[in-house]
């Protein structure tokens, strides 16, 4: 424990990234990275905004990147925010939105969900509650509708990828707002297969969506996402980032995620290609003798036969293919594996079976 750390940072959980390896080439199944570039577009529009220009600060207001947003999916500009990742934009809902100290109500979220959720609410004191999943690791909507301090959801939910329908997500905002609390949706991997609620902000002012581009639209190494969500919402997140930051997102990046928003047709296609790849792969897991989660997502959640999920882990990365292992209760024996290309996940599919094999 370092002497210089304040209370606070002594008491801290940080979360742990999945590797990103520099030693030697790697199939990297690990990060729910896209296996496909980005648009063409974008990396013109970043291209074209490296100039002299980046001595001046960015927009602060990111109008471009929003109003790219607006187009896209018929919102009002006061109901978009840009932030750095959909990390920053969930970090700054938490601290926007829940109460801290050991006398505020919990937050709710699973038990097996997206590990940041419990080191944000860490970060900001807030307490949670951790509803377990169902046997079959499905989300039972009522187990939420308790007095709490609001709800965080993934949907679909990581790292099982399963998805939740829009009546129960639309269930539980309707619960939460009598509550007078917020539901923040976390809308990381909509577009392989679920399917969103952005329409539903106007109805439920509680209701903040956030969608981030790292996934479907290839821009992991950009640092873009957004949020939609009542006015109220918008002006809450814009108060936690106004007093940390003013310019969360920097001119290249706002560039390409404008171009990124506005060329949809190309993203639909190649995660049209993914979505593909992800019933092939799930299908041949499963005649290997592999238990599949149904996935809506970028990635499947599988667990080996015969092998435990770390050991499985071991073997593959000996092959040189990159999968995550969680090491955490319910979930030891499961490894996460995002879909790569067509090549890819043939090279994965021929170290299972070999794994299993020996
Ligand atoms: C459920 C979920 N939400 C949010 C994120 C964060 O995405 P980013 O910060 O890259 O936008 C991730 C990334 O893995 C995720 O799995």
């Amino acid at each position: 424990m370092n002497k210089f750390w304040n209370s606070r940072v002594k008491g801290l959980s940080p979360y742990v990234p999945g590797e990103q390896p520099k030693d030697r080439q790697f199939i990297k199944l690990n990060t729910n990275e896209n296996p496909y570039p980005p648009s063409p577009l974008v990396i013109e529009a970043i291209q074209k905004a490296a100039t002299d220009r980046l001595r001046l600060y960015p927009d602060p207001e990111c109008t471009e990147f929003r109003e790219a947003v607006v187009s896209r999916y018929g919102v009002k500009l006061e109901q978009v925010f840009a932030g750095n990742g959909s990390d920053e934009i969930l970090a700054f809902a938490f601290g926007a939105f829940f109460e801290s100290g050991k006398n505020a109500q919990a937050l709710l979220f699973p038990d097996i969900t997206y590990s940041f959720y419990p080191v944000y609410a860490g970060l900001w004191d807030i307490p949670f509650r951790a509803i377990p999943l169902c046997d079959d690791f499905s989300i039972n909507v009522e187990d939420y509708k308790i007095p709490s301090g609001g709800l965080v959801l993934p949907n679909p939910n990581a790292p099982t990828g399963i998805t939740l329908s829009v009546e129960d997500i639309l269930s539980l905002a309707e619960y939460h707002e009598k509550q007078e609390k917020v539901f923040v949706i976390d809308e990381a991997y909509i577009s392989f297969g679920a399917e969103s609620v952005i329409s539903y902000i106007e109805k439920h002012p509680n209701l903040l969506v956030v969608f981030t581009l790292s996934k479907s639209a290839s821009l992991a190494g950009l640092r873009a996402g957004f949020a939609v969500g009542s006015v109220e919402l918008i002006e809450g997140l814009r108060r936690v980032r106004d007093s940390f930051n003013s310019y969360t997102l920097d001119r290249l990046a706002l560039a390409g995620a404008a171009a990124a928003v506005t060329d949809f047709s190309y993203y639909e296609e190649i995660n049209r290609r993914i979505i593909a790849t992800r019933q092939r792969v799930s299908q041949s897991l499963k005649v290997l003798g592999f238990v599949v989660l149904p996935s809506s997502a970028n990635f499947v959640f599988i667990k080996p036969p015969n092998t435990g999920g770390a050991e499985f882990f071991a073997e593959l990365r000996k092959r040189g293919i990159l999968a995550r292992h969680f090491n955490k209760e319910r979930i030891n024996g499961f490894l996460r594996v995002s879909i790569g290309t067509e090549e890819e996940m043939d090279i994965f599919l021929a170290a299972c079976e070999e794994i299993i094999r020996n």
